[in-house]
């Protein structure tokens, strides 16, 4: 027989880091091995439905984390929305890439972001994201980023079920598992028991789910207003038999704190909202850790 098959596998066990087609390949190795990142605990941030809030709730988690004492990367997933770098005021930053590796965004001594849109020149020429160029992406964000040694990794994924989360969950080391945001009302419990059900389809367990803009913070006296309903979040985690992470009110805050840059965890750290964010993590660090 001729040596051409064993050539063949020797080459892709070389390259299969860096391949786009890793994820179809046939050769197990290529499937098994997982990227390079030193983290101990991956946390997904998953939702149904667009706009529950998955991506001010990843940013808040990972400061919360970082206030916390942990060392944490907060991976942006959303190729076609990065929300993540303006939500922090560094959408003008751009991450500096040495010969073989990327030095993410420091935001603080312990807070690392990576996001793709640190690496687009200009964020206003939308890009086509094609599958096979996503997964080598994320493959890039997993290996060659200077993430240091991290407790915890928080990505913030787009909404539904997509290939991110797929290959996401494939790569990275030490996926604790998902969170699942949803907003209290009945249609968006729906989408999220059915993320919940997709996540653990591919064998990434759900740690919890949070409930966001539940009831209303008012902006003139802080009292809360039930303006939608309440209880979605825990009925969902009820339903899937997951543990229920907490509630973080709907606060008018909150949304200029997206807008100017600052989490509200660092504006208001002792308001309702900012201490709700401060459950929901010191209960994710609990099932987590324990
Ligand atoms: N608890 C909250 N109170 C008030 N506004 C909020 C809250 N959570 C999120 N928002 C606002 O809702 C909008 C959508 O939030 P965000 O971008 O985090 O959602 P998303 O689920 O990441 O959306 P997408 O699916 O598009 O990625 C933002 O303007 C954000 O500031
Ligand atoms: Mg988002
Ligand atoms: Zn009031």
């Amino acid at each position: 027989m001729s040596d051409e098959p064993a050539k063949e596998e020797k080459a892709c066990d070389e390259n299969c880091d860096a391949c786009p087609s890793a994820q179809q390949c046939s050769q197990p190795k290529a499937l098994s091995r997982k990227a390079k990142i030193d983290v101990k605990h991956v946390i997904l941030v998953l939702s149904g439905k667009g706009g529950v809030g998955k991506s001010t709730v990843s940013v808040n988690l990972a400061f919360a984390l970082a206030n916390h004492g942990k060392n944490v990367g907060l991976l942006d997933l959303d190729f076609h929305g990065p929300n993540i770098p303006k939500m922090l005021g560094i959408e003008d930053k751009r991450a500096v890439a040495f010969a073989n590796a990327i030095e993410p965004v420091h935001v603080t001594g312990n807070l690392a972001v990576m996001s793709m849109a640190f690496l687009l020149k200009d964020t206003t020429t939308p890009v086509i994201w094609r599958g096979p160029m996503k997964m080598s992406a994320i493959k890039q964000f997993l290996n060659q980023v200077n993430w240091g040694s991290l407790d915890y990794l928080v990505v913030d994924l787009p909404p539904g079920t997509g290939d991110e989360a797929l290959t996401i969950a494939q790569l990275a080391p030490n996926v604790k598992g998902a969170v699942i945001v949803t907003t209290p009302q009945d249609v968006a419990v729906m989408d999220a028991i059915k993320a919940a059900k997709f996540i653990e389809k591919i064998d990434v367990p759900v740690i919890g789910v949070i409930e966001n803009m539940s009831g209303m913070i008012c902006p003139h006296c802080g009292g809360t207003i039930d303006l939608f309903s309440k209880g979605g979040g825990k009925k969902a985690a009820e339903d899937l038999g997951v543990p229920y992470l907490g509630a973080i009110p709907l606060d008018p805050e909150m949304v200029k704190a997206g807008d100017e840059g600052t989490p509200i965890i660092l504006r208001h750290a002792d308001s309702p909202t900012g201490k709700a964010v401060d459950e929901v993590m010191e209960n994710l660090v609990r099932l987590v850790e324990s």
